[in-house]
């Protein structure tokens, strides 16, 4: 779907709903990290970017100190809160993404004012796109601009990363929201998660002849089901017994890791250690232009990620070999794990025979087949009307 159909659509959701004209239409962008996964939460590096789909919200002002939110894709009646009342754990589910927004800029003393929203998506939740990261910085950039806040894209980040957290619970990282407000057409993100510095990479597969495919496995994941929040807490765990401050410190001398005692916290650390290596060695090979060779990378992060911090489903691994073996320079497991996408780097003449070998591979299985879609590196969140 187009960002205009999709702004339509919102815009018509909102007069449905409420029955009154929205005073305008966001939308910001889901993401695929190219390479960097359960970095970003242990000060590390990312690289994702853009995608052209995402998440539209169209909103409305109103003078009462209310904010109200509604989704024609979740249904049910729209959640209201005043924003006396907004403190986390008044509502759960996904409305506490839009209205932990809402909370996260009074916290920070950007009050926005009462307000109505309709949300209209392009992104299935729980698909590894980062549905929810788009929904918050849609939100955020509408109540900003419809409120007059002041509040710079990166800072706007942060606050949507602690409605995540604080709010609607998810323990996740600083990478979904600051790829959705932050990335450039034609460029992936190197973000520092430490620092917060960044750089924009260019990056063009199809100037090389080359596609990115996104395939979505079919398995479905939640952030607050526990178990992305074990693997976060193991990470601060390997770091206190090696006296750092974050795994992020041994990115130089990644043989510390050898020193944990426990052969479990030794292969999760061993995997931050060499995924923020493998970051930079992307970003160097993108620099001199040589795409293609970020392939290998991307298998080692996926044997990573599967063998060392066991984030792996079989949907995936069986995704990944199919789409290598039928040509792929390389694929790879996407996001925070158990479920979502595989990203597969090929060479524009190989795109049907790897989603041939995908068809046969799920067939083979008994797995619903899996939809592939091409992923374009993208603008970031924006006001569309
Ligand atoms: C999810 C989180 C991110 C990041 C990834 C894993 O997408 O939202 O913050 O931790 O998992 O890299």
């Amino acid at each position: 779907m187009t960002a205009t159909v999709l702004a339509d659509r919102a815009a018509a959701g909102f007069r449905a709903r409420y029955d009154a004209e929205p005073d305008g239409v966001w939308f910001a962008p889901g993401r695929v990290n190219l390479i960097g996964e359960h970095t970003d939460y242990t000060g590390g590096f990312v690289l994702p970017f853009a995608l052209g789909t995402g998440v539209a919200v169209a909103a409305g002002r109103v003078p009462s100190g209310t904010i109200t939110v509604c989704s024609r894709e979740q249904g049910g009646d729209p959640v209201s809160v005043t924003l006396e009342t907004l403190t986390a754990g008044v509502t759960t589910g996904w409305a506490a993404y839009p209205l932990g927004v809402a909370w996260a800029l009074s916290e920070a003393g950007q009050r926005p004012g009462g307000t109505r929203i309709a949300v209209e998506a392009d992104l299935a939740p729980g698909a590894g796109l980062s549905s929810s990261a788009a929904l918050e910085c849609a939100t955020g950039l509408a109540l900003c601009e419809m409120h007059g806040l002041q509040v710079p894209r990166q800072e706007l980040a942060a606050l949507a990363s602690r409605a995540e957290n604080d709010f609607a619970g998810a323990p996740t990282g600083i990478m979904d929201q600051s790829a959705s407000l932050l990335c450039q057409a034609a460029h992936a993100l190197l973000l520092d998660c430490r620092s917060g510095e960044m750089e924009l990479v260019p990056l063009d597969p199809t100037a090389v002849g080359l596609t990115m495919l996104v395939i979505d496995t079919g398995a479905r994941h939640a952030h607050t089901d526990g178990r992305y929040g074990e693997r976060r807490r193991s990470c601060e765990e390997a770091a206190r017994q090696l006296g750092v401050s974050s795994l992020r410190e041994l990115t130089d001398r990644p043989d510390d890791v050898q020193l944990l005692a426990d052969p479990q916290l030794r292969r999760r650390a061993r995997h931050v250690v060499s995924e923020n290596r493998r970051v930079l060695d992307a970003v160097a090979l993108l620099r001199r232009g040589a795409l293609a060779e970020v392939g290998p990378l991307l298998m080692r992060s996926h044997a990573s990620l599967r063998d060392e911090f066991e984030v792996s489903w079989p949907e995936a691994d069986v995704a990944v070999e199919a789409a290598t073996a039928a040509g792929a320079l390389g694929a790879r497991m996407m996001g925070g794990g158990f479920g979502g996408p595989v990203l597969a780097l090929v060479p524009e003449d190989q795109r049907r025979s790897v989603e041939a070998a995908l068809t046969a591979a799920y067939a083979q299985h008994n797995w619903q087949q899996p939809a592939v879609f091409e992923a374009v590196p993208s603008e970031s969140a924006r006001r569309l009307r």
